[in-house]
Formats: C-alpha cells, sequence, structure tokens
C-alpha cells in the first residue's frame, strides 16, 4: 500500500492536520459535540480512568486479530462507524471510504443519510457493510429504504436509537451549516423527494420490531444503548447485537462517557449477543480497554472523516492500520496473543489499587 501523502503518527493529531483542508462549518459540524460538550471530553477521559493489569513472561508471540461477525470477516475488531455526508469532505464520498474499508478488511456502517444513495455505495466495493438505519415519520419510506438495503446486500440492519431529534449542536446553528441532501433523499432524476425527512421522535420497543419485519431477516443491531435497562430491554425483544454509543458527544450532552456505559452493559449483556461499542477510540490502547471491557468490535467515527480528508481511501487505510499496529503493540506488552487473551485482561480502576473495574 502506498503510504499517504500527509504523515501522522496518530489518530489524535488527525483533526489538526485536516482543519486545513476542511471548511470551517464543516469541520465544526464534524468535530464538535452537543451542548457544553462534557460528553465529548468524557468519551475520551474515560480510557484514561482504567490502566492495563500488564503481564510479562507469557512468552507469546504475534496477536491474532482476525474477527467475524454476522458471517462477515473483518481483519482486526476495528470497523468504519456510519457517517452522514462524508461528501463534505471528499469528492468521491461514501464510496471511497467504502473502497478503503474493503482494501484494509473490514466492515463498512452506511448512514441513512450518506451522500450518496444506499446502492451507489454497496456497488463502490465488494467489501461488507451494515446499513444504519434512521427512522423517519413517513414509515412507508422506512419500508422501502429497509427492502432496497436487503436487496442491496447489505449484511446488516443497525438502527439508531438516540436520534429522536438532533442534538443542541450550537456550533451549526451558529454556522448556518447548510447540509446536502442525501442521496437517499433524492429520486432518480436527483431531484429531492416529497416526503417527511425529520426523524420519528416516538422511536420505541416497537420500532425494533417495525424494522425486524421489513429487513427480511437480516440481522438487527441496535445502536446508541447506553443503559443497562435499555440492553435488557432490546435483547428481550430479540436484537442480534447491541451497539453501545452516545453518537461521539454529538446528541445528548450530560450522558456518561461511551466507555462507563460499555463496562455497565456488558455486565447486563454477559456475552449473550455481540456487544459493538464506540465514541472517542483514538488509540490502540482504547482499542485494548474495550475489548477487555467485554466489546466484541469497535466503529471508528471521526478519524476516518480527516484520513478521508487528507489522503482519500489512502488516508483511511492510514488511520486504521495505525490504530491495529498500536492495538499490536500494547497485546504483545501486555501479554496477551488473542482477541480471547485481551478479554480474559483485568482493567485497573484508577485510584482504587488494584481492583479490577467493574
Ligand atoms: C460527522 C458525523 C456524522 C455522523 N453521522 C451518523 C449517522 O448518520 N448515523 C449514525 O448512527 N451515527 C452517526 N454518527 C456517529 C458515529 O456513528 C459514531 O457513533 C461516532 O462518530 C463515534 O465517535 P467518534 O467520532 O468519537 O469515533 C456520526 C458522527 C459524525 C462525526
Amino acid at each position: 500500500m502506498r503510504r499517504p501523502s500527509v504523515k501522522f503518527f496518530n489518530l489524535l493529531e488527525l483533526e489538526g492536520l485536516a482543519a486545513g483542508l476542511i471548511p470551517r462549518p464543516a469541520l465544526d459540524y464534524i468535530a464538535r459535540g452537543a451542548g457544553d460538550e462534557q460528553t465529548l471530553r468524557e468519551n475520551r477521559l474515560a480510557f484514561s480512568r482504567v490502566l492495563v493489569d500488564q503481564r510479562v513472561l507469557s512468552g507469546s508471540t504475534g496477536q491474532t486479530l482476525h474477527t467475524q461477525i454476522f458471517g462477515s470477516q473483518l481483519r482486526a475488531p476495528i470497523m468504519v462507524g456510519a457517517m452522514a455526508h462524508h461528501g463534505l469532505v471528499h469528492p468521491s464520498a461514501e464510496s471511497e471510504t467504502a473502497r478503503a474499508a474493503a482494501a484494509y478488511g473490514t466492515l463498512l456502517g452506511v448512514s441513512t443519510v450518506a451522500m450518496q444513495n444506499l446502492e451507489q455505495i454497496a456497488a463502490a466495493s465488494k467489501g461488507d457493510k451494515w446499513f444504519q438505519c434512521y427512522l423517519t415519520r413517513d414509515s412507508g419510506f422506512n419500508r422501502e429504504l429497509l427492502q432496497r438495503a436487503h436487496a442491496a446486500g447489505y449484511k446488516a440492519i443497525v438502527l439508531t436509537a438516540d436520534v429522536t431529534v438532533g442534538g443542541n449542536r450550537e456550533h451549526d446553528r451558529r454556522n448556518a451549516l447548510h447540509l446536502p441532501t442525501p442521496g437517499n433523499f433524492l429520486d432518480s432524476e436527483g431531484r429531492r423527494r416529497l416526503l417527511d425527512l425529520s426523524f420519528d421522535s416516538g422511536l420505541g420497543l416497537d420500532s425494533l420490531d417495525f424494522v425486524r419485519s421489513h429487513s427480511a431477516g437480516l440481522p438487527l443491531i441496535v445502536k446508541g444503548v447506553t443503559t443497562p435497562v435499555d440492553a435488557r430491554a432490546a435483547l428481550q425483544h430479540g436484537v442480534d447485537a447491541i451497539q453501545v454509543s452516545n453518537h461521539g458527544g454529538r446528541q445528548l450532552d450530560g450522558s456518561p462517557a461511551a466507555f462507563e456505559s460499555l463496562q455497565r452493559v456488558a455486565n447486563e449483556v454477559r456475552g449473550r449477543v455481540p456487544l459493538i461499542f464506540d465514541s472517542g477510540i483514538r488509540r490502540g490502547l482504547d482499542v485494548f480497554k474495550a475489548i477487555a471491557a467485554g466489546a466484541d468490535l469497535v466503529a471508528i467515527g471521526r478519524p476516518v472523516l480527516y484520513g478521508l480528508a487528507l489522503d482519500g481511501r489512502h488516508g483511511v487505510q492510514a488511520v486504521l492500520e495505525q490504530l491495529e499496529q498500536e492495538l499490536r503493540i500494547v497485546m504483545q506488552l501486555s501479554g496477551a496473543g488473542t482477541l480471547a487473551d485481551v478479554r480474559d485482561t483485568p482493567l485497573l480502576r484508577i485510584g482504587s489499587g488494584s481492583e479490577p473495574a467493574g
């Protein structure tokens, strides 16, 4: 693989590097969070509140990262999370990201409000993809989208549950941000379709049944769960996986760090269904901690868009590879050769001696 034209050494510095390329309103839309951004900050801080119980003398050499989920083979437990409007940072939009995810060897989440329509993105690469579903107030259109996702070969449906209304994103209002009409909301001539684009504010447990009944047997993942009580309800409604996420701090400001939520939800789920985790991952060490806390797979958000802005598919691949390399180092140094070893590694809560984190 060719090296990206912009050099970077970790994912944290990507925002600064990409800032010169992305117009301010779009950068704010991507980078910033809701309200006072307490949750956005907490998403990072929470990782630093636990440490890894390092084993030496394990004799382990080399790491096995290969992961499977719902029949898809992943090179590492790292996927690209669903995000709207990749076209804000690259002319080939989601298609370019799709090519990167496939070249790297992982899953791509494709948003309902992607810049391109779901068929275009599906056709852009051979890699497996999940369709992230937002329910609008138009149930006929919701049904149509789910059927189209199945027909286009998507491997699972991710129902995002934490967007019953847009979060309080002050920066977007201040910038009078105007986002282009998403591809799925245009007709075949590229004209905006006359339908109600608003989110369904009444999204509830029956929405899970609705999605399941129109997605032709595809696995159903509910995204945006942060509490054990919601995890329990979702399990009772037969979801196939749970994605613990607070939308990268873009929705409810004041909700706990996603990593804290992961630890609570994992205690409730106890391995009955796969757990996907996102919000705040910037280091291979974060991936390690997420898996040790019970995640099976993590999803990456903003850094992917920065990589896309900096160098298209090569930039996105470099982002994923950087995380993987860091994860490999942490695994080697903590004596974990496999993901099962990572899962068995205790996390120590800072300030509580050697007490394992709950
Ligand atoms: C610009 C942007 C657009 C997003 N659009 C969506 C979306 O359409 N659907 C969705 O479920 N999540 C969306 N998300 C949330 C991501 O899937 C994910 O939860 C979040 O970005 C993870 O946090 P991170 O950016 O700190 O890695 C979006 C995030 C960003 C940054």
